[in-house]
This record gives C-alpha cells, sequence and structure tokens, in this order.
C-alpha cells in the first residue's frame, strides 16, 4: 500500500514536470479546485471527449451545447437551489472548513492541524452571478450550471419535435461544470469547474424494461456492488432478471459505460459498479450506480454516475416554466422518464494517468512508462536521428515532416542520448519511435520501437506512414 500511494505521488509529480495538469493560478499561489491543462493534457482530454462523442454518436445520440450560466429559477426548478448541499463542519483551531464524508466527521480531529471540528452547517455548492446591471433583484440572479443536464432537459419540447414526436432519444452534451466546492484537497477528483460529458435517454417509463439492444450486452459480466447485499460479478441479465438493477434501460447503459471505460483503458480489475444508498442518492434520483475506479492513491472514486432520474426533471421544468412537457399518446399523456449516464472527464484522465503509469526495471535502468491507448496518446509517434550528426539529423527531418502530414501528432527529438530519448518518450505515451540510422542512407529503411515491448523491427520509408497508421488504430 506504502509502495501504491507513492507510485500515485509520481503520476502526479509526471503530470506536472511534463505538461499534463498544473495547479491553475500557480503564479499567484494557485487555487485549490482549478487545474490548467498543459499541451499534452489538453490532447490527451480532447481526443478522450471525440471517443466518446463518436462512442454515443454510433449510439444515435444527438449532441447539443447549452450555455455555462444559466437564470435562478432554472435551478429553483430543478430542485438545485433547495437541495445540491454538502454538510461542512469546522475546525476550531485553524477555522478551516471541511466537507463531511467517509473520512471527515463531525468530532473528528482537522486533518489540517489535529484541532477539534464542530458542525458548520448545510453549504449550497453553486457559484452565484448576476446577469447584466448587478443589482440586487431577484430577476437577474443567475448561477454557473453545476451539471451539463438541465439545458438538455429545459429544451426537450424542441429535441421531441426534432425526433419527430417520437421516444426514445438520447442527447448527449460535452461540457463545463461547476460547483464550489467546501474542500477540494484531490487533484483531479474534485475540481471547482470541470468537464463533464453527459447522456441523456428520454424513454416511455412502460418501455423502461424493453431496450432493443439489451439481448446484444445482456451477457455482459459486471462487478456490482449493490446498496443492499453482498459485492460480486454477474452477468447483466441476472442483475436485471433478480431486480438489483431496476430496468433493461439502466442495465444497457451501465454496460455501455462499462465498455467505453475498457474501450480507453480504464483496467477491468480496477472497475466496479456500486448502487447509492438512498441516503447519499440526488433529489433528483430514483436509483443511481457509481462506475468507481479503484486508485492506488484515493481508494474507489466516482468516474461515471448513471441515474435513473424518473419524470423529476421534466415534471419540475413543467410545473414551474408552464410549458407542457409530456408526450401525447392514444393512452393519455406520458412525462418520460430518463436514464442518464454522467462522466467526469478529470476524474477520467486521473484514472487512465494512475493506472496506465508503471515504473520498471530495463538492465540497470528504471524506465517510466505510460500506457495509454494509441488513439489517446498525446503523441503518436516520435522521429529521432541514433546520432547527432548533420546527415542523419537531415534525414530525420524529412521523415518528421512527411509523417506529420499523415499523423499530425508526430514529436522529433535529437537532444541526448538516444536511450533518453526513448525514456522521454515512453514517460509520455508515445506509442511509436521512429529511429534513422546509417542503414537509412543506405536501403532507406528506418527502426520502429513499440513502447510497451521495446522490441523494434525495419520497416521501409515508404511504408511507415501506413504501418503506424494500422499500429494505431
Ligand atoms: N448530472 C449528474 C450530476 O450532476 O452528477
Amino acid at each position: 500500500m506504502v509502495q501504491q500511494a507513492v507510485r500515485g505521488d509520481r503520476v502526479e509529480e509526471l503530470a506536472r514536470r511534463r505538461g499534463f495538469l498544473w495547479q491553475a493560478y500557480e503564479i499567484y499561489g494557485g487555487s485549490s479546485g482549478f487545474y490548467d491543462y498543459g499541451p499534452l493534457g489538453a490532447r490527451l482530454k480532447r481526443q478522450l471527449e471525440a471517443e466518446w462523442r463518436l462512442f454515443y454518436s454510433l449510439e444515435g445520440f444527438y449532441e447539443i451545447e447549452s450555455p455555462n450560466i444559466a437564470p435562478g429559477e432554472v435551478f429553483k426548478a430543478s430542485g438545485h437551489l433547495d437541495c445540491f448541499t454538502d454538510s461542512s463542519v469546522v475546525c476550531k483551531n485553524c477555522n478551516r472548513f471541511f466537507r463531511i464524508d467517509d473520512e471527515i466527521a463531525t468530532g473528528g480531529k482537522c486533518p489540517e492541524c489535529g484541532g477539534e471540528l464542530e458542525a458548520a452547517g448545510e453549504f449550497n455548492l453553486m457559484f452565484q452571478t448576476r446577469i447584466g446591471v448587478p443589482k440586487m433583484d431577484a430577476k437577474n440572479e443567475a448561477y454557473l450550471r453545476p451539471e451539463t443536464a438541465q439545458g438538455i432537459f429545459i429544451n426537450f419540447q424542441r429535441l421531441l419535435r426534432f425526433n419527430r414526436d417520437k421516444l426514445p432519444f438520447g442527447v448527449i452534451q460535452v461540457g463545463k461544470a461547476y460547483r464550489n466546492e467546501i474542500s477540494p484537497r484531490q487533484s483531479l477528483i474534485r475540481l471547482r469547474e470541470f468537464t463533464m460529458a453527459e447522456a441523456e435517454v428520454f424513454v416511455d417509463p412502460r418501455d423502461k424494461n424493453s431496450h432493443p439492444g439489451f439481448d446484444a450486452v445482456k451477457a455482459t459480466e459486471i462487478m456490482l456492488n449493490p446498496a443492499e447485499g453482498e459485492e460480486g460479478e454477474m452477468s447483466l441479465e441476472d442483475a436485471v432478471r433478480s431486480g438489483i438493477i431496476a430496468n433493461e434501460y439502466l442495465g444497457y447503459h451501465i454496460a455501455k459505460v462499462k465498455e467505453f471505460l475498457e474501450k480507453m483503458g480504464i483496467p477491468i480489475e480496477r472497475l466496479r459498479f456500486r448502487q447509492h444508498r438512498k441516503d447519499e442518492m440526488a433529489h433528483y434520483a430514483r436509483d443511481c450506480w457509481d462506475a468507481e475506479f479503484l486508485s492506488a492513491r484515493y481508494g474507489w472514486m466516482e468516474i461515471v454516475g448513471i441515474a435513473d432520474r424518473g419524470d423529476y426533471d421534466l415534471s419540475a421544468h413543467a410545473a414551474s416554466s408552464k410549458v407542457d412537457m409530456s408526450l401525447h399518446s392514444p393512452e393519455g399523456k406520458i412525462i418520460p422518464h430518463v436514464i442518464e449516464p454522467s462522466y467526469g472527464i478529470d476524474r477520467i484522465i486521473y484514472a487512465l494517468l494512475e493506472s496506465g503509469f508503471a515504473e520498471e526495471r530495463v538492465g540497470k535502468e528504471n524506465r517510466r512508462v505510460l500506457r495509454l491507448i494509441p488513439g489517446l496518446a498525446p503523441i503518436k509517434a516520435a522521429v529521432f536521428p541514433l546520432l547527432n550528426r548533420e546527415e542523419l539529423k537531415m534525414r530525420a527531418k524529412e521523415v518528421f515532416q512527411s509523417l506529420k502530414r499523415e499523423l499530425v501528432y508526430v514529436d522529433y527529438d535529437d537532444s541526448g542520448s538516444i536511450g533518453r530519448r526513448y525514456r522521454r518518450q515512453d514517460e509520455i505515451g508515445t506509442p511509436y519511435c521512429i529511429t534513422i540510422d546509417y542503414q537509412t542512407l543506405e536501403d532507406d529503411t528506418v527502426t520502429i520501437r513499440d513502447r510497451d515491448t521495446m522490441q523494434q523491427r525495419r520497416v521501409k520509408i515508404d511504408e511507415l506512414s501506413g504501418e503506424l497508421k494500422k499500429s494505431l488504430r
């Protein structure tokens, strides 16, 4: 365990040093709960978001984009103004506030100074602002959104029409969300500004137990930790039929979350689905499962939440706005139910960095390697001259330029020993390194070195980009 905690530190050190993640506002002393993505981190994140969009677009979802700021009445209706709160404690000695969670309880000791803690009440997590001139008037009171989902719900009638008045259909949104966390202390795990990728599935409540894609996923084995009963692996079909997972729609989307996370490289043995207890469920949820990643540093942590929101949001907005949010069917009016997989993109990035990172002994040296899947690696290939000689450098730069036109995210490096250059690429997850040596000048071949096996093979320069594209796929 001690060794694992050290490893968590090393990942964060690497992420800082190599330009994945930086404390935001660092030159002014930093501000907790805010991070900057450096050049490699931003590229990793954009590619993860692109993979996510592709995954849900293939499932037939529509994407929308709505504003980050909303008038107060939106969050009054959604329940966030009244219910989106955390309980807090304050240290009697150093006056720091903390959120009551699994680690911190009323009456415990302050994690910073060891002082006595006392209850400090409920704290609403939303950032408040004003739209237009800052007069103290309830009409211009506004909030930064704490979830992207509301932007989808309030457009329900337009979206329904867009789908030609038929259910079911799904809508996605990727964007920033804001929560004024009481005590964000864990790097990317608890941020005040973060990126969510949310999917909202609108379904006729009478059809929740007949998802057309369920048969294709029902054999999926899933590690489940239900609110009542033992943790264990079972097939999705058994989980739904026995009622552990409430309906096929929820089950189907749990399977899809698992599929996506595995595809992105989250190790299956560090993934489980944990059901919320009644007392931890969000105010809008009737059932909720978290996809949790087992972090060496932070223990089990939520990376995706999959909620059955029932008709909570549509009914709430219909009552508040007086706009009809129902669908008219021959049997009467139906208020659709919502199934929502909600991904924390920053937490998934943390999970990918932590689980992909390894330190290995190679001969007499230590090597650090980041095993990202090729689709997410910020640099796809790096080109080196074997030695720092003009004739090799010239040829290597030509190869680099032509590969850049094909693969875009390609690097060139001629500084330090070849061994060090390999190590620099290994630790940022570059899948392939291409080396130009004296044989290249004779027969137009180069070596391709594989990050994971460290094996090298020779290929003709003419075939290089085709070979790489095939391997990166
Ligand atoms: N929309 C899910 C959440 O706010 O956590």
